[in-house]
């Protein structure tokens, strides 16, 4: 079945930094997005395509917006919804204090459920439209979660957490029922409608050697499946880390040592790499989540995105809750903008959209099917509003061009300013 979207429409085709800006994007004043079955079948300029569609094709306007592609979050946790702007700690404390008694609740499948459908329409309503998910230890919480995200018809990565020691026995499980449970959770959801797995050591510090390496024995005998945990987040975490496992050359060794990076493979953080562990990443294919919003929460530090741009690592944009602090990819961008300040950089808004949109996409191997409007992808795509407040109208008044427009939108823009998002061509 044919329908069409009329209005001010944008999508990336490049990223800005690797190619001229110009080759970077496509934008249309007044375009047409055409969706069959679904899937994107055509974009283009309003004038040449209306008259070649067919009549009765239902075509519906959007003024005074922007319509692009979903957001992608490449890395936040659903199960810390409900325990976000927990006060005072940075990451080792937060974890102890917050995080680990939040999450005993997940072993309830019924819980699970309940949380996911809310966090599923919070990440809605802030137009994202696709993530890359932890759940906790238990099995229950990805049923859940796949479970709920399945009857919204959402394309969602999800996995159990893997951690085997430095945890309260109740969120202990062991290398083996890890491996086991993991299994069995591939072979029932693994590229089941849109759901993918993500085997999901929670980080180095929780999981024995033993644990990561049958992490990546699952991941060798499974290579379509994700691999994402965190990664050089904090200081103290790393200095941790360098006592545990003082045979390897480092944080990312630990994880190379068991052969845990490679295309699919998706690091949070990053903030503190050496440029030999970015090197690593590049020629690995792996890629990096950026969280600014729980980077400066936790006080963790600035994510180096040049060093990251100059070693070729894929990155996209993450969340991070519940250390991160909102659902808004575009708040997020906000962060991310300031984190760069501070680092005397300057992020332009191209590069933030395009890394919330087919950076994303790149970063989760997805490129073709979800983060642009190329023929074929599926049409999960967002209205941005520029008059949903009094302030960004008025704001939008005094500017014309496209790069400013885009600024503002993620400088002011939140949820308010999502004014609506589709699910394979479908309003939801
Ligand atoms: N490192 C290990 N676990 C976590 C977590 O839940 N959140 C963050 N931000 N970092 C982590
Ligand atoms: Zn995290």
């Amino acid at each position: 079945m044919l329908k069409a979207y009329r209005g001010e429409l944008l999508h990336f085709l490049a990223d800005p930094a690797k190619v001229a800006l110009e080759d970077s994007y496509q934008y249309l004043e007044d375009g047409l997005l055409i969706i069959k079955d679904g899937l994107v079948e055509q974009i283009g300029d309003a004038s040449e395509l209306l008259p070649t569609l067919a009549e009765g094709v239902e075509v519906t306007q959007y003024e005074n917006g922007l319509i692009m592609p979903g957001f992608i979050d490449t890395h936040v946790h659903y199960p810390q919804t409900e325990m976000i702007a927990s006060y005072g700690e940075q990451l080792l404390e937060w974890l102890e204090n917050y995080t680990f008694p939040f999450e005993r609740k997940f072993s309830d499948l019924e819980h699970g459920k309940k949380v996911a459908e809310f966090f599923l329409t919070q990440l809605l309503d802030a137009g994202t439209t696709t993530a890359l998910v932890f759940g906790t230890v238990h099995k229950e919480s990805v049923e859940a979660f796949f479970t709920v995200a399945q009857q919204k018809k959402l394309r969602m990565i999800c996995g159990k957490v893997l951690m085997d020691q430095n945890c309260p026995d109740y969120l202990s499980d062991t290398a083996q029922t890890g491996y086991d449970d993991s299994k069995a959770l591939i072979e029932k959801w693994h590229k089941t409608d849109r759901l993918q797995y993500a085997i999901t050591p929670r980080f180095a510090p929780t999981c024995s050697s033993e644990q990561l390496n049958k992490a990546g024995q699952l991941l060798a005998e499974n290579p379509s499946v994700y691999l994402h945990t965190h990664l050089s987040e904090n200081k103290a975490e790393i200095a941790w880390v360098n006592e545990l496992f003082p045979d390897s050359e480092g944080y990312l060794d630990v994880y190379d040592q068991s052969k845990l990076l490679g295309r699919r493979s998706v690091f949070a953080h990053g903030v503190h790499l050496h440029d030999s562990e970015c090197q690593r990443l590049g020629e690995t294919d792996s890629a990096i989540a950026f969280c600014p919003s729980s980077n400066l929460f936790l006080g963790s530090g600035l994510f180096n995105l040049q060093q990251a741009q100059k070693f070729d690592v894929n990155v996209g944009y993450g969340t991070d809750i519940g250390a991160g602090t909102t659902f808004s990819m575009l708040s997020t961008l906000n962060e991310g903008y300031k984190t760069q300040q501070l680092r005397s950089e300057k992020l332009s808004p191209f590069q933030s959209f395009y890394l919330a949109t087919l950076g994303g996409a790149i970063a989760l191997d997805l490129e073709g099917t979800i983060g642009n409007f190329t023929k074929g992808a599926e049409a999960d795509f967002i209205v941005l509003d520029y008059h949903a407040t009094p302030l960004m109208d008025r704001r939008m008044q005094h500017c014309t061009h496209l790069e400013e427009k885009l600024f503002i939108l993620s400088m002011l823009g939140d949820e308010r300013h999502v004014k609506a998002t589709h699910i394979m061509g479908e309003r939801v």
